[in-house]
């Protein structure tokens, strides 16, 4: 039977053999916790791979797929979409950069436990996870912020609520299984873009990538 769910090549480990040498951090914060601001800021400073999981999805909802128009219902509802979809999304995305850089930068994932387990079951195990605290209070007053001129479908005070609420309840236990093996790096998260990249910076500087 394969190792694989999500339509890569099985081998005896059960990790996809392209990916086995892959370095990868995942990107951990509630909805407008600054997950994708700070990863751009990465990108700039240490070259890395940037993936966003809700970018892969808007992707895949913007070329008018069967796929796409059921993500983009589940995204619309706060809610998560099926685990499936995100980790061959991602998978495949993995794939196209993996002869570009030395470190990817998964931002949005996992959401919930098994998307980690299964991912580093699957592909490849973590280095570490970032973790952005940012209070409920901030949180959504950036997004009622950016929902101004965003047009993004959940960027509305209704959605934002479930989002938070998706976040509490099923991603907090991921930042808590990581904490238990020591991977997780917190970085208060309210202040400046500018303040809070300086924390995020010692902590990849003190990595051999
Ligand atoms: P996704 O697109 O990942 O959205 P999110 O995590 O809810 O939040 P954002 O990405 O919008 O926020 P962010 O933390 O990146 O903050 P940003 O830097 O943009 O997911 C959308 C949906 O897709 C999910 O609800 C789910 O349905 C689905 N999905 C995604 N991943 C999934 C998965 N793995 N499994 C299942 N379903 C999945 O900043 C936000 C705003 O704040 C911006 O306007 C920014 O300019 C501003 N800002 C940032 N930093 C600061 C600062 N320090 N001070 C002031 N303003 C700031």
């Amino acid at each position: 039977m394969d190792t694989y769910s999500h339509g890569g090549i099985p081998n005896k480990s059960g990790r996809d053999p392209v990916l086995k040498d892959a370095k990868v951090l995942f990107i951990v914060g509630g909805p407008g916790s600054g997950k994708g601001t700070q990863c751009a800021k990465i990108v700039e400073k240490f070259g890395f791979c940037h993936l966003s999981s809700g970018d892969l999805l808007r992707e895949e909802v913007a070329s008018g797929s069967e796929r796409g128009a059921k993500l983009k219902d589940v995204m619309a509802r706060g809610e998560l979409v099926s685990m499936d979809d995100v980790l061959q999304l991602m998978c495949d995305a993995m794939k196209k950069k993996i002869s570009e850089t030395k470190c990817f930068l998964i931002d949005g994932y996992p959401r919930e436990l098994e998307q980690g387990t299964r991912f580093e079951k699957e592909i490849v195990p973590c280095v570490g996870v970032l973790y952005f605290d940012v209070s409920d209070e901030t949180m959504t007053s950036r997004l009622l912020k950016r929902g101004e001129t965003s047009g993004r479908v959940d960027d509305n005070e209704e959605t934002i609520k479930k989002r938070l609420q998706t976040f509490h309840n099923q991603t907090k236990p991921v930042i808590d299984y990581y904490s238990q093996q020591d991977k997780v790096c917190k970085i208060p998260a309210e202040g400046s873009e500018k303040d809070i990249f300086a924390e995020v910076e010692k902590y990849v500087s003190s990595h051999k990538w």
